[in-house]
């Protein structure tokens, strides 16, 4: 299982349509790839294309990950902006980050184009304007910065939105976009014409380099791989410890509805909010477009508000594009963000022969498909020019700052094993609802199931356990601390959790 069993599903489905065996028995390869979602299929894809023999193994279905949850942007724009990254990190890594992202827009179209795949995708320019009450020299200073990193940027008189008067606001050419999924399966047939296996249905849940460096992946049946090379993608890595301290997660919302096609330009647009707002369109049918806009983000497991939330961002889209019909699809998913806001990509902690790609941030798409060459470039003894910027083993000193706030909120959510429990009694709780309690010293995560049966299993999460707080929206158990999802009744469905609520007591 993974986060496609989270109640919601994406405008887009969830999960590629690939099916895929799982691995019950020892295998051997050249390299594997754990996680099918946008990061671990574009690093398969990137090695398969140099002749190296590829396995990808993934929990659950191909792409059921975070991947099916995305709105699709391919923006080579910062969404947390480069003139705060030159702040924290100066010039020249800002330079290259901006240039893996270029590439990685250019990478997605030359793959289309080379592997013909039919994924709706598109260039087309971005649109950057102010929100109201936010900083009003914000856009001068992104449009100084983006041209010092070499971003293609201009100054336009408004966003093209009609009736609604955003000001003067920055263009960004060439832009992408495209519907993730068909991407995805088109990846795996290339990966599969070339002779690539993958396994859905397969956790793992250890990796080790043993001693003549070869590296051993161990899966939750008991089955083993030995490969000379493995690439962690899992979205939130379960192998490391020391990168959870570079990056926090946030729950993010997004909803879709149809506009008559030509009422809205068909372009990328961002607002300047904290957390800011994000809207494009897809193809809906031959008379209209779907608008996606999300936004209204929180630290995972610090809001139960999601209603709220839907209905604010429902509003905010209604008042800028007024042709946006009803809203026929609503879900959420998690970005895990940076402390100095770059993706953590490259080797790994644990191994000279263990690499991973996290740090997603709202660019989780481009920086997959970075991942994508850079690892495949390090596997095969190469570096590219912007693997020092993405190096997982940076220090952040720069964000000392921030790293000391996100740890300090872990540290809370560690305290709240001796605080008060969330409801006093299971008789709280209402069917479809999970809730928190306690139980002497323990706190138990408690699911009534719609036929009224109570199942409770230990609060603590399995990776290092904080404790899980309920999501009414998804239904499930979100973990605030690095990422970790679970079922109502304790399965592990977001990494980096591998093992289930424990103690299950129903
Ligand atoms: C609402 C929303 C909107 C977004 N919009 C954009 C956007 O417009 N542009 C953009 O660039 N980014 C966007 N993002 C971010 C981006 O979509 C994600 O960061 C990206 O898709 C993550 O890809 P991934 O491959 O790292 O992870 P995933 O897609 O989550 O894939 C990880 C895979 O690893 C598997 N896995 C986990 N643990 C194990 C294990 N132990 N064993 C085996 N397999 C395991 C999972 O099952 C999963 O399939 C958005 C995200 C959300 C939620
Ligand atoms: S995800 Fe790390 S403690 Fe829960």
């Amino acid at each position: 299982m993974n986060a496609s069993s989270e109640r919601s599903a994406s405008l887009w489905g969830r999960h590629s349509s690939i099916e895929a065996p799982s691995l019950e028995a020892n295998a051997t390869a050249e390299v594997a790839v754990i996680g099918a979602g946008i990061a671990g299929l574009s690093i398969a894809y990137e090695l398969a294309r140099s002749a190296k023999e590829v396995v990808v193994l993934d929990r659950g279905r191909i792409g059921g990950g975070m991947t099916a949850r995305t709105t699709g942007h391919l923006a080579s724009e910062l969404d947390d902006y480069y003139h705060v990254l030159i702040e924290k990190r100066g010039v020249d890594a800002a330079r290259e980050v901006c240039r893996a992202q270029i590439e990685a827009v250019d990478r997605v179209e030359t793959i289309v184009r080379e592997e013909g795949i039919e994924c709706d995708f598109r260039r087309l320019d971005g649109y950057l304007f102010l929100a109201p009450g936010t900083e009003p020299t914000l856009l001068e200073k992104e449009y100084e910065a983006a041209r010092r990193v070499g971003l293609e940027v201009a100054w336009a008189d408004r966003a093209p939105i009609p009736g609604v008067r955003t000001g003067r606001c920055l263009r960004f050419a060439s832009q992408g976009r495209f519907h993730p999924l068909k991407y995805l399966d088109g990846l795996v047939e290339a990966l599969r014409r070339r002779g690539a296996r993958l396994y859905g249905d397969t956790i793992v849940n250890d990796v080790a380099e043993e001693g003549d460096g070869g590296v051993v992946v161990r899966m939750a049946g008991g089955a083993e791989m030995r490969v000379r090379a493995c690439a962690v993608a899992t979205n939130s890595p379960f192998n490391e410890v020391e990168v959870h301290y570079k990056q926090a997660p946030y729950r993010t919302y997004a909803i879709a509805g149809r506009v008559p096609r030509g009422s809205v330009e068909d372009a990328l647009f961002w607002d300047t909010l904290d957390p800011y707002h994000y809207v494009r369109l897809q193809p809906a049918d031959d008379a209209s477009d779907w608008l996606i806009s999300g936004g209204e983000d929180h630290k995972t497991g610090e809001a139960d508000d999601m209603e709220v939330r839907f209905a604010l961002l429902e509003s905010w889209t209604r008042a800028h594009f007024p042709s946006f019909g009803a809203v026929e699809h609503r879900w959420s998913g998690q970005v895990l963000e940076p402390v100095d806001h770059v993706a953590l990509i490259g080797r790994s902690t644990t191994g000279r022969n263990i690499y991973m790609a996290t740090g997603d941030s709202g660019q989780g798409l481009t920086n997959g498909v970075a991942a994508g060459r850079l690892v495949a470039a390090l596997i095969g003894g190469r570096e590219l020019p912007y693997a020092e910027a993405h190096d997982p083993q940076r220090a952040v000193r720069s964000a000392v700052k921030e790293f000391v706030v996100e740890n300090l909120d872990a540290a809370r959510k560690l305290a709240e094993k001796v605080t008060p429990a969330e409801v006093g009694s299971a008789d709280e709780i209402k069917p479809g609802e999970g809730a928190i309690l306690r139980q002497g010293l323990k706190k138990l995560a408690a699911y009534r199931d719609p036929s009224g049966a109570i199942r409770s299993v230990s609060a603590e999460c399995t990776h290092a356990g904080c404790i899980v707080s309920w999501n009414p929206f998804e239904k499930c158990w979100d973990c605030p601390c690095h990422g970790s999802h679970f079922a109502p009744d304790g399965t592990a469905i977001n990494a980096p959790a591998v093992e289930p609520l424990g103690g299950q007591n129903s």
